[in-house]
């Protein structure tokens, strides 16, 4: 893909943006620790259910040690309602080790090795908190980036694929925008059903599109 293509994501994300509260006003850096706990919290849960979340821990637990500092049971009983319930006990551990070195690591593979991070966590963290040209790759990213390629494999098989394609197009001025705008784009326009995509900034470029067959993305293995 030409450069021109995220560029035009980013020109669509600046204008369309969704305000939620873990992202930082434009051109401010945000705070690690409320990307980190905002990612683990969207691991498996929408962003209408973590909301109220994100509040509730930012209160009671402002930083990471604070975080680290509490009591567990005090942690998983905030955490209650919110489901997947190892994610709480691991956000607890990952906590006391950052705590402990007084820092989050600013590489992927630094936070590759903390409790609950794993391969998207890891990538979203370091391009949203970091700056770093990493990708960040989830079930959303994964529908909106085989209709732009038209990618036959199904999945699962097809997850390299996509992460390599993802990377390539991770413009190094803005990977956290990039990261964010590519997850704006499937949650609002790229949808399962009938994407919108005459309001869409990838419409041009979407082989997927040309062929008429956005919907049919992505391909699964037949059960
Ligand atoms: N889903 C996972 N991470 C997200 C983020 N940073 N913004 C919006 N949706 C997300």
């Amino acid at each position: 893909m030409p450069a021109a293509t995220a560029a035009d994501l980013l020109t669509w994300y600046d204008r369309h943006r969704r305000a939620l509260p873990w992202r930082a006003l434009p051109g401010v850096r945000p705070d690690p620790y409320r990307v980190w706990l905002s990612e683990v919290m969207l691991q498996q849960t929408t962003v209408t259910a973590v909301k109220p979340y994100f509040e509730k821990f930012l209160t009671l637990f402002p930083n990471v040690k604070a975080l680290a500092a509490a009591p567990e049971e005090a942690v998983m009983s905030a955490w209650a309602g919110l489901g997947y319930y190892s994610r709480a006990r691991n956000l607890h551990a990952c906590a006391k080790a950052v705590a402990a070195v007084g820092r989050f690591p600013d590489t992927e593979e630094g936070l590759r090795k903390l409790p609950g991070i794993g391969a998207y966590t890891a990538g979203a963290i370091a391009a949203i908190a970091f700056d770093r040209p990493a990708a960040a790759v989830d079930g959303n990213v994964e529908r909106v980036m085989t209709r732009l390629h038209a990618i036959e494999t199904p999945l699962p098989a097809a997850r390299a694929q996509i992460r390599l394609l993802t990377q390539a197009m991770v413009p190094h001025d803005r990977p956290g925008d990039f990261a964010q705008a590519v997850m704006d784009l499937g949650a609002t326009l790229c949808t399962p059903k009938r994407p919108a995509c005459a309001l869409c900034p990838w419409m041009r470029p979407c082989r997927a599109r040309a062929e008429g067959l956005q919907d049919t993305f992505p391909r699964k293995l037949k059960k």
